[in-house]
């Protein structure tokens, strides 16, 4: 079995693992980082949305060998200590969520997307989240939390984060 080394939220790993290997599986089975959801194993649902190099990927679809040389960020890396990444905060604040299955995936996909777009219209989020299946139907106040943590990010630079 070859040997992969990763960097997942900041930290090194060395594992002994089939580069073929989804990076949802070894993200939850082998490193025990077990925020990212599996959904539809596909790359429909969005529940397993990770950030790699700061943009959001299906983690059920990528190769755990095409990784390598990247910076994966998970749910679990984005927060800074005891403080909530804004898109975070803001998902609670807006109670952006139900069962919260999907939730993962969805902020990981609005950090994604605040990366790029500081500033998006309600349609630019619509569009760029559609690939996130909420089957609870939470849609509404998950638009409102992107954009609520989209104008926390605009007053504070320290609230962006998720590329580590
Ligand atoms: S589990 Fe990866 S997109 Fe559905
Ligand atoms: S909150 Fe239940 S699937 Fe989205």
């Amino acid at each position: 079995m070859p040997t992969l080394r990763l960097v997942v939220n900041g930290n090194a790993y060395t594992l002994d693992v089939d580069p073929q290997t989804s990076l949802l599986t070894v993200l939850r089975d082998q490193l025990d980082l077990t925020g990212s959801k599996y959904g539809c194993g596909e790359g429909l649902c969005g529940a397993c949305t990770v950030l790699i190099d700061g943009k959001a990927q299906r983690s059920c679809i990528t190769r755990v060998g095409s990784v390598v040389q990247k910076k994966v960020t998970t749910i679990e890396g984005l927060a800074s200590g005891d403080r909530l990444h804004a898109v975070q905060q803001a998902f609670l604040e807006e109670s952006a969520m139900q069962c919260a299955y999907c939730t993962s995936g969805m902020i990981m996909s609005a950090v994604s997307l605040l990366n790029a777009n500081h500033s998006p219209t309600e349609s630019e989020i619509v569009d760029f989240m559609d690939g996130n299946v909420c089957r609870c139907g939470t849609y509404s106040r998950i638009v409102s939390a992107i954009q609520r943590a989209a104008k926390v990010m605009a007053g504070s630079p320290a609230a962006k984060g998720g590329s580590r």
